[in-house]
Parts: structure tokens; C-alpha cells; sequence
């Protein structure tokens, strides 16, 4: 089974998905890593996001091995690692290079550990239309802007990292704007996507309701 989980940043999909993908046995792909990959060899080469050509390079560099020790890299989360992340994301050659990567994960889903897993679970803002258009359920997570920055201003806080609440919100507000108006692979539901708002919603409930969607189409 493959599941895809789309929305604008801090809609709360990470925490659907590492609950979903316990239940049903499924490897996890958080996509925005790829990008924040990208952004971050930029940033630790002291090239700026905007030079294409670099950032293009690093792309078709990027291994799963160097992603994963990238992640345990203090800007990986960061506000500043999330700007890189958005800018060089928008670019196509950027997205282009790093497309087999996220599709071949599905092909021979495994943990962690290098278990088998019963399928995959992706997260980001194309999977349901471009990485894993023939995915079997495709969710689609949004709050209202808000919400979102409430939510991202205590993860930042609980990381240890400093920030303030008015910056975090201008951020997503144009990152937002960013991720829905590039030309490539913008940011938009599936059309056969579940599209659901959990600005009310607390996490158990935002779960739950994905579960039932899950367990419907199957
Ligand atoms: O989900 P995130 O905040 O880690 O994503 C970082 C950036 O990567 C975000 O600004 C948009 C981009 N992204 C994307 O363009 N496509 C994806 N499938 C996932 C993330």
C-alpha cells in the first residue's frame, strides 16, 4: 500500500505519518528532506540558494546516506534551513534530479533497520500528484496559517531554537506562497485526494479520521 500526505508546512502530516506508518507497517518518507538536503550543502558551502546551477548539482549528488547525516545537522530544521529548503525547491532541475530518488523508495520499501515494510508512507507537498500519482490513498492536510505558526513556533522552542512567533508566521505565509505558485509542481491536492483542515482538530482526532479514510479504500 502506498499513502501520500500533502499540505503547506506545518499542517501537522509528519505526525500523521509516523503514526500511520506504525499501523500499517509502512516505510516513511518525509520528502522535505530532500530539499533541505540541498539547501543545507549550500549553506554549509557558503553558496547562496539562489545559485540554480549549484544547487542543481548538489541534487543530482544527493545519496540517501548523505541525507540522513545531513538531518542531524542543527540548520536542518531550522527557520534558516527551511528558507534554503523553499527557495531551492522551486527550482525544476532541482525537482527534476531528485524525483527518482523519492520514486524508487516505493519500489523496495524498507525500515530503518533494513526490514521489510508493508508498503510506503510519503509526506510533502507533491506526492500525491507527481512522486506517487497511482498511490492507493492520497490525504491532503491544511490549518489555517495561524494554527500552522502556533505549531511551528513550539516546535523551534522545544528544538532549542530561538525565534518569534510574528517571524514564524511571516515565514509560512511565504513559504505558503512560494510552494502554491511555482510553476513546477506547485503545491495543490491530488484530485483524487482526501482533503481535510485541522486547524480544530487535535492530533488523536486528525488520526483517527485519516484511519477511517485508510481502512474505507481498502
Ligand atoms: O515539509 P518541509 O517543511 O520539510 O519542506 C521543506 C521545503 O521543501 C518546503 O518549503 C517545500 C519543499 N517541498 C517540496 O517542494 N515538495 C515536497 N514534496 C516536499 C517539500
Amino acid at each position: 500500500m502506498i499513502i501520500t500526505i500533502d499540505g503547506p508546512a506545518a499542517a501537522g502530516k509528519g505526525t500523521l505519518a509516523s503514526k500511520l506508518s506504525k499501523k500499517y507497517n509502512l516505510a516513511y518518507f518525509d520528502t522535505g528532506m530532500v530539499y533541505r538536503a540541498v539547501g543545507l550543502e549550500l549553506m554549509l558551502a557558503g553558496i547562496s540558494p539562489e545559485d540554480v546551477e549549484k544547487a542543481t548539482d548538489f541534487a543530482q549528488k544527493l545519496t540517501f546516506q548523505r541525507m540522513n547525516e545531513l538531518s542531524h545537522h542543527s540548520e536542518f530544521r531550522s527557520a534558516n534551513g527551511g528558507k534554503y529548503a523553499s527557495v531551492v525547491s522551486s527550482y525544476p532541475q532541482v525537482r527534476e534530479a531528485l524525483l527518482q530518488m523519492q520514486q524508487n523508495f516505493a519500489k523496495n520499501p524498507v525500515f530503518a533497520d533494513g526490514s521489510k515494510a508493508d508498503g510506503a508512507i510519503y509526506d510533502g507537498r507533491d506526492t500525491g500528484t507527481v512522486v506517487c500519482p497511482h498511490a492507493d490513498v492520497k490525504l491532503f492536510i491544511t490549518a489555517s496559517p495561524e494554527v500552522r505558526a502556533e505549531r511551528r513556533y513550539f516546535e523551534f522552542m522545544s528544538r532549542g531554537h530561538q525565534a518569534l512567533y510574528a517571524d514564524v508566521l511571516e515565514d509560512i505565509k511565504a513559504r505558503d506562497k512560494r510552494d502554491s505558485e511555482r510553476a513546477t509542481a506547485p503545491m495543490k491536492p491530488a484530485e483524487d485526494a482526501v482533503i481535510f483542515d485541522t486547524s480544530a482538530l487535535t492530533i488523536d482526532e486528525v488520526y483517527q479520521k485519516a484511519v477511517k479514510i485508510i481502512d474505507s479504500k481498502q
